[in-house]
């Protein structure tokens, strides 16, 4: 049979979506032919407004190919390339609205390690003894001011030269400065660990470069990392930031929120050389 050719509707630049998103067939899953119909819709238009070059074309492949060559099971550098474009904060944002007096979220980061070891009430985590001391305590709320017992937290941070300990396996103890607490019957968690210090998030890689071409610096202003949990309650990613830290206003990826930046002050008891004190309030978990 013969094909009627003047009736087939080619690839043109200005039916460009229309041409790729139509291909999607009917037992594709709902969610995902939305996602990819909005994903072709928004990079064509992208490709259209900046008038896409050759060149400018093979340059990104290029990159995405290092990119994704760059990823191990140590290393995450597409997150990375999230977190730089703000992407990760965005999502974060879309998941967590509607949480008026509950603690804020941010990024989770690359460097959480499951399986940390749990620890007393009031150890120290700082294992290679680095760095100026430092008591981090508080209270778990739930929303109506209330206690809550038990509840998890599951902390990290860097050590003073700015590393995490997975980052110098060679030098670092293991499980440096990382530690799981759970809190008392008043809702309570202290422990002990070394003030946190800024540090640049890894840019020996093509992320790096970017940052490096777009005239930006690479660095995080200084932060203790905490995942706390308890049963019936949202899991809250977050962080506590240094109070006094140069790069507060302009941290890479983007994670600073005001609420999140915690007092460090001198401790009266002579205990340790600071004190950061800092609560959390959870949300019922209404999913189940
Ligand atoms: C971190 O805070 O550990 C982190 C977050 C995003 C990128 C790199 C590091
Ligand atoms: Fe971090």
């Amino acid at each position: 049979m013969q094909i009627d050719l003047s009736t087939i509707d080619y690839f043109t630049e200005s039916g460009s979506v229309e041409a790729v998103t139509s291909r999607t067939g009917n037992e594709a899953d709902e969610r995902l032919a939305t996602v990819w119909a909005m994903l072709v819709k928004h990079l064509h238009a992208f490709a259209k407004e900046v008038d896409l070059k050759q060149g400018e074309w093979e340059a990104g492949i290029d990159f995405l190919t290092r990119t994704g060559q760059m990823c191990d099971e140590n290393r995450q550098e597409f997150i990375l390339l999230s977190d730089v474009l703000g992407l990760s904060m965005l999502t974060d944002a879309i998941n967590n609205r509607e949480l008026a007096s509950a603690t804020e979220s941010t990024v989770m980061g690359p460097f959480h390690v499951k399986g940390a070891p749990e620890l007393p009430m009031g150890a120290n985590i700082s294992l290679d003894g680095k760095g100026e001391s430092c008591i981090f305590e508080g209270y778990v709320f739930d929303q109506e001011g209330n206690a809550i017992e038990g509840a998890r937290l599951d902390v990290w941070c860097d050590n003073v030269d700015g590393y995490y300990d997975v980052q110098q396996p060679d030098i670092q103890p293991k499980w440096n400065n990382r530690g799981i607490f759970k809190t008392g019957q008043d809702g309570t968690y202290r422990f002990m660990g070394a003030k946190p210090v800024s540090y640049p998030i890894p840019h020996d890689g093509p992320v790096g470069q970017l940052l490096e071409k777009l005239g930006r610096h690479p660095n995080r202003p200084a932060h203790m990392h905490y995942i706390v949990s308890a049963p019936e309650y949202r899991t809250l990613v977050t962080h506590s930031f240094v109070d006094d830290d140069q790069w507060l206003k302009s941290d890479v990826v983007f994670g600073v929120k005001a609420s999140l930046v915690a007092n460090y002050e001198h401790s009266p008891d002579g205990d340790a050389k600071w004190r950061s004190p800092f609560d959390f309030i959870l949300v019922k978990d209404t999913t189940n």
